[in-house]
């Protein structure tokens, strides 16, 4: 028994000696095959004897069942982000406040890719991993532990650098999926009828938030450390970034590469070179962080709630890629309209696989002129939604083809008509499937009714069987119906027609979203909520009546008026009664949106946003529990930044409010996002 500790002993520290070589080093110097050796007659020793096991033992990282959900827990210090800076202008005036601060000494800069993972915090409590935690919104986070120690680049217990171990440590990083394992990953999932993830982000964070730890493990995770929020015992606090990183190095934890630069122009210069190199890291970046060397100076220079003063993130411009437009297709959305799409060659880029990209409406493919065949340049507005920058006209070879928009609604054959002033062709068929279709998807979203597995798929199945012609024939389904239908079962059933019930009590918000009516969002379903207490009032409320409500503007009382005046609107209402929907007060509601990742947030949005409406990016912080407002103030938590944008900005830079992309406001909106992924 003794010897076989001493031989697990022995074995435990060479394993650690070669996972620190191969994952912080990157210097291996033993084959996969020996190393494999060691590990299993580790596991077998333990196995045998399992009173010499350690909870720090290389073989425990996949930790024991499924737990319940994550623990919420409280960050010893906020967690903060940082401020963008997306262009040269921005760095300067970054670089001229650092010296105003340095007083003289000139400043130093360390420049780190920003790695597109999720931000994890570490504690080692005596030297052992003893709590893993996600970022949360930045005060609490979620223990994660189990999961975090399935991620091999993460020491379960630190290095003795300096003979000693700190007493407390705690650690920032962030956890990320390789490129290459991304695309492997997806093309398993792919093979295996699983819906594949978008990006690599979204891959690392749905893995570290899987409940089952067993899942995490099989995903290969890596992770990248770059921050000491808290080191106690004999290692004082390093003075610089630089130190910092060394002896986070030898503490144990892979850190990123990094730059030095101390001028302006070499900053500048830098940047433009980790432009160019991040295609080459093995990791997803879409910026560089710059840090003030000394922590002396940084501190000086503080931090405002959401950011250090002195950390930048330079947020490189998207990655533009070539592709070929291999055809141009016609969708008829809910309302009916008719967006052409662009089919691709599909390309790699900003992250993820692309194939098609909207191109929104016939005159911006005029005014581009796109046409079948051409090469295009194609980007990621906001690095999130494809869109097609140009054309590489000199590519063509004379067989390209020009798009014409069909006279016919290509679902049902109707006439399609343009109404005046309007640049979107529409089919007006109150029975046009593919509307139908587009209807009742939006009608069970979890924004609107939330009738959980009432997705695209079952949409389709319900309709190819004519078993309904509106979403007040939902309430009316049997379970024989159901079954009928390919691939469903007596409990398939039974779920389905559950939710369905379910559904019959929502917020009066959420039901009026949910009937599509043009123009009423989420959030101006929310104003119209609030403002009518009730559904008899807002379906009876006068065109006057309509106009009175703050935030709804001409267009929206108008399309609300000729909506109810359809026919099919009032076959469907008539229904959605029989059935005995009940619609809640908003105050029965409000308490569980307030819980969403931005409660007590207050947003401020503006510029346009390539691909989505201002409206639509607003409906977004109320659904996500956040209040909008028109005006910039001190109170303001974020403006979000479209293209274009007003004086809002200059307002927002002059009262130091945070200033958001769409993607980092889709980042901060993800954690609800992530919830029932995977
Ligand atoms: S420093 C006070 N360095 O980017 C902020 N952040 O908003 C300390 N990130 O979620 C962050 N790579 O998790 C820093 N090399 C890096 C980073 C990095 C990625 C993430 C961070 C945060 C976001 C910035």
């Amino acid at each position: 028994m003794d010897q076989a500790r001493e031989r697990a002993e022995e074995l435990r520290s060479r394993i650690r000696e070669h996972q620190y070589r191969y994952y912080v080093l990157d210097d291996p110097v033993i084959s996969d095959l020996e190393f494999d050796r060691m590990f299993s007659e580790l596991s077998q020793l333990e196995r045998e004897f399992p009173d010499i096991l350690v909870p720090d033992s290389p073989t425990q990282r996949v930790g024991g069942g499924i737990s319940p959900g994550f623990a919420s827990v409280a960050h010893s210090s906020p967690v903060l982000s940082l401020s963008n800076a997306f262009s040269q202008e921005e760095v300067r005036v970054f670089h001229r406040r650092v010296l105003e601060f340095a007083r003289g000494e000139g400043p130093s800069y360390v420049i780190e890719p920003k790695i597109d993972g999720l931000s994890v915090i570490l504690r080692y409590t005596e030297g052992l991993l003893s709590m893993g935690l996600t970022r949360g919104d930045g005060t609490t986070g979620e223990d994660v532990t189990a999961n975090m120690k399935t991620v091999r680049s993460i020491p379960l217990s630190l290095r003795k650098p300096h003979g000693s171990v700190p007493s407390f440590l705690e650690v920032r990083g962030e956890v990320y999926l390789p490129k290459d394992d991304f695309a492997e990953l997806n093309h398993q999932r792919d093979e295996a009828g699983l819906p594949v993830f978008a990006n690599p982000r979204n891959a690392a964070a749905g893995s570290i938030r899987q409940l089952d730890p067993r899942v995490a493990a099989q995903r290969p995770l890596k992770a990248l450390f770059y921050e000491i929020r808290d080191i106690r015992g004999e290692i004082p606090y390093p003075p610089t970034e630089e130190d910092s990183l060394i002896l986070l190095k030898e503490l144990g934890f892979p850190i990123p590469k990094h730059t030095f630069c101390d001028r302006i122009e070499a900053l500048l210069s830098q940047i433009a070179v980790w432009e160019e190199l991040r295609y080459q890291l093995p990791y997803d970046t879409d910026g560089v962080v710059i840090k003030v060397n000394r922590f002396g100076l940084g501190r000086s220079m503080g931090a405002t709630a959401h950011s250090p003063r002195w950390q930048l993130a330079f947020k490189f411009p998207a990655e533009q890629v070539e592709t070929r437009v291999r055809d141009i297709v016609v969708q008829v959305g809910r309302t009916g309209v008719l967006t052409p799409t662009a089919i691709l060659d599909p390309v790699r880029v900003s992250g993820s696989t692309v194939s098609r990209a909207t191109l929104h409406n016939e005159d911006i493919i005029k005014e581009k002129d796109i046409r079948i065949g051409d090469a295009v340049v194609l980007q990621k507005a906001g690095d999130v939604i494809p869109e097609i920058v140009t054309v590489l006209a000199d590519k063509r070879t004379g067989s390209e083809t020009e798009f014409r928009m069909p006279s016919l609604c290509p679902s049902c054959s109707s006439v399609v008509i343009r109404l005046p002033g309007e640049v979107a062709y529409r089919c007006v068929a109150a029975s046009c499937p593919a509307q139908l279709r587009e209807r009742l998807i939006h009608f069970a979203s979890r924004q609107a009714m939330d009738i959980r597995g009432l997705g695209p798929a079952m949409v389709d199945l319900l309709i190819g069987q004519n078993l309904v012609s509106d979403a007040g024939d939902l309430y009316f389904l049997e379970a024989e119906d159901i079954q009928l239908l390919p691939r469903q079962g007596q409990k398939s059933a039974e779920n389905l027609l559950k939710a369905i019930e379910a559904s019959k009590v929502r917020p009066l918000s959420r039901l009026i979203f949910a009937l599509g009516i043009r123009h009423v969002g989420q959030r101006a379903a929310w104003v119209l909520a609030e403002h009518f207490g009730t559904f008899q009032a807002f379906l009876g409320a006068s065109p006057e009546e309509l106009a009175e409500v703050e935030d709804v503007g001409p267009e929206t009382v108008r399309s609300i008026v000729s909506s109810r005046e359809q026919e099919s609107m009032g076959r469907l209402l008539t229904k959605l009664k029989q059935a005995g929907l009940r619609a809640l007060a908003e105050n029965e509601e409000r308490p569980a949106t307030r819980q969403g990742p931005l409660a007590g947030k207050t947003f401020v949005v503006t510029g346009t946003f390539p691909g989505m409406t201002r409206g639509e990016v607003e409906s977004a912080v109320v659904e996500l529990g956040g209040k909008v407002s028109s005006a910039v103030s001190r109170k303001t938590y974020a403006l979000v930044l479209g293209e274009n944008p007003g004086s809002k900005l200059e307002k927002a830079i002059s009262l130091g409010v945070r200033i958001m992309s769409p993607d980092e406001f889709i980042e901060l909106s993800s954690s609800k996002e992530e919830e029932d992924e995977y």
